[in-house]
């Protein structure tokens, strides 16, 4: 889907004001087609907490140690990470054999860390600056109906 139309359509689902974490987390997966897992984290205490996810399996990393994992260090730096390659990142928690590639876009407000977009692809080098851009923008519009 082209990023400018689902920016404004992620815009609608939140305006409706139900179950916003889920819809959105449902829409990405749902329209980009390599966007293969999508899954929200929030801050709790020293942890990020799996909340929504959409994609083919679950994951065992449910709850990560901020400072752990490629999540855990975008919790720390506040800022997006994209790892073209997760093979060759040792920082990497691996979740499922099928993901090559993944972008962690951290949710915040006033600097501080709420929460995490995290996306898994099953290709190689599967995000752009469009989709940093694009996602940077949603977790903006999440950060403020997050307490
Ligand atoms: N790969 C992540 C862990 C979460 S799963 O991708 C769902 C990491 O390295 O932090």
């Amino acid at each position: 889907m082209d990023y400018k139309l689902a920016e404004k359509k992620i815009k609608d689902i939140i305006l409706k004001n139900s179950n916003i974490l889920d819809d959105v987390v449902d829409f990405l997966h749902q329209n980009f087609n390599h966007y293969n897992w999508v899954g929200i984290y929030l801050v709790k205490g020293n942890d990020l907490v799996l909340g929504p996810w959409k994609g083919g399996q679950a994951t065992e990393h449910t709850r990560i140690p901020i400072g752990k994992g490629i999540c855990g260090s975008a919790a720390i730096s506040c800022k997006t990470e994209i790892v073209p390659d997760v093979n060759a990142d040792k920082r990497y928690l691996s979740c499922f054999i099928s993901t090559k590639s993944e972008i962690v876009v951290p949710i915040k407000k006033d600097k501080k860390v709420l929460g995490e977009i995290d996306i898994d692809s099953d290709k190689k080098d599967a995000f752009s600056k469009k989709d940093r851009v694009f996602l940077e923008k949603i977790a903006d519009m999440l950060a403020k109906h997050i307490c």
